[in-house]
């Protein structure tokens, strides 16, 4: 008899393709991931006919590589997973359909999975035993959320942002300064060179029991200052715009642990790769709780995490039909 179980992942909600093959849920045997961000940078951001064409064409070739590089076949597979919410509808199809046809030929289940409960899955593809419940924050491109997770499939949104994601507030104003797509990782650095420190844009307010995100409003002070100093040192601007944006994440995800006394905090997705933010969680925790992250690697879109949550998903005897549709929101 087979001891271990060997799942598929495939992922194309937004502007990566991605396949992988990982074992038990844990082990991951390859995970292969085919970034756009070429084809975006001019227009800063991405264009969706674009990135459902490149996904069709990437997806075929990504499978093959990553089942080679597992060193396993279609016939070892136990299960395929797919994210098929929440993203763009025409990129989500592309790795839905894929695995509707792979569910189908080698007669195995399907799950279609939340790409965000995938995101908040990435560190226990990295020795962390997983446990629930935890507070999960997921910070990326196009997402701004806090979960109370309590199970598989058992997510309570706590809060999320009222405009723009974390990581497009990033984008935006590295674009306004002319710094590049994507933003965060120009403006850490650039921050991180800041002398005299930052820029004091004006605080965020902390409001009891309002677990909502919001950025437009440093996101128009950066823009005022700059229009009005056009001197002002780019790293400090950089620095104090970035300030603001990550203290409302650690705020946020520590009132809600402690109003839920909830010890066990994951904090994952693209702007989770942000070093800044690792320090700033660090020096607000206590020795009673515990913040857990993926390494920058398994912050982006990828799909070893699709394929891990899968696993759990597999476990539990959980499928999807091959109706299952996609879907821009969760
Ligand atoms: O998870 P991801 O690939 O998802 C989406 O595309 O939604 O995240 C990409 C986002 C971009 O907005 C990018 O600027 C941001 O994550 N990001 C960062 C850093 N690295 C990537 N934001 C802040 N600091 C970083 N080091």
């Amino acid at each position: 008899m087979k001891s271990s179980v060997i799942g598929l992942g495939l992922e194309s909600s937004c502007d990566e393709t991605a396949v992988a093959v990982v074992e038990d849920g844990r082990l991951i045997r390859s995970n292969i991931i085919s970034s756009q961000i070429d084809l975006h940078r001019e227009y800063y951001g991405v264009v969706p006919e674009i990135a459902s064409r490149a996904h069709l064409e990437a997806i075929n070739p990504l499978i093959d590589r990553a089942l080679d590089a597992a060193g396993v076949g279609f016939g070892d597979l136990d299960y395929v997973a797919a994210t098929n919410r929440p993203g763009l509808v025409g990129s989500l199809l592309i790795a839905l359909q894929s695995a509707k046809v792979i569910s189908y030929a080698m007669d195995i289940p399907l799950m279609a999975v939340n790409h965000l409960e995938a995101h908040l899955y990435t560190p226990f593809l990295e020795g962390n035993e997983l446990a629930y419940p935890f507070i999960g924050l997921l910070v990326s491109g196009g997402n701004t959320a806090l979960y109370h997770v309590r199970g598989t499939g058992d997510m309570e949104l706590i809060g999320r942002t009222a405009d723009d994601a974390a990581g497009e507030a990033f984008d935006k104003i590295a674009k306004y300064m002319d710094l590049g797509y994507p933003g965060g990782p120009v403006i850490e650095r650039l921050a991180r060179s800041a002398a005299r420190g930052g820029v004091l844009f004006p605080k965020i307010l902390p409001d009891p029991g309002d677990f909502r995100f919001s950025y437009s409003g440093i996101k128009t002070a950066v823009i005022n200052h700059l229009k009005k100093h056009p001197d002002a040192v780019r790293a400090e601007v950089a620095y104090g715009f970035q300030e603001r944006v990550l203290e409302i994440m650690v705020r946020r995800i520590f009132a809600a642990a402690r109003e839920r006394e909830v010890r066990r905090m994951v904090v994952a997705g693209g702007v989770a790769a942000n070093g800044r933010l690792r320090e700033l969680l660090a020096e607000e925790k206590r020795p009673d709780e515990t913040v857990i992250m993926p390494s920058p690697a398994l912050c982006t879109d990828n799909a070893a995490m699709v394929a891990g949550i899968g696993y759990h998903y597999f476990l539990t005897g959980r499928s999807d039909d091959r109706s299952v549709d996609v879907h821009a929101r969760v």
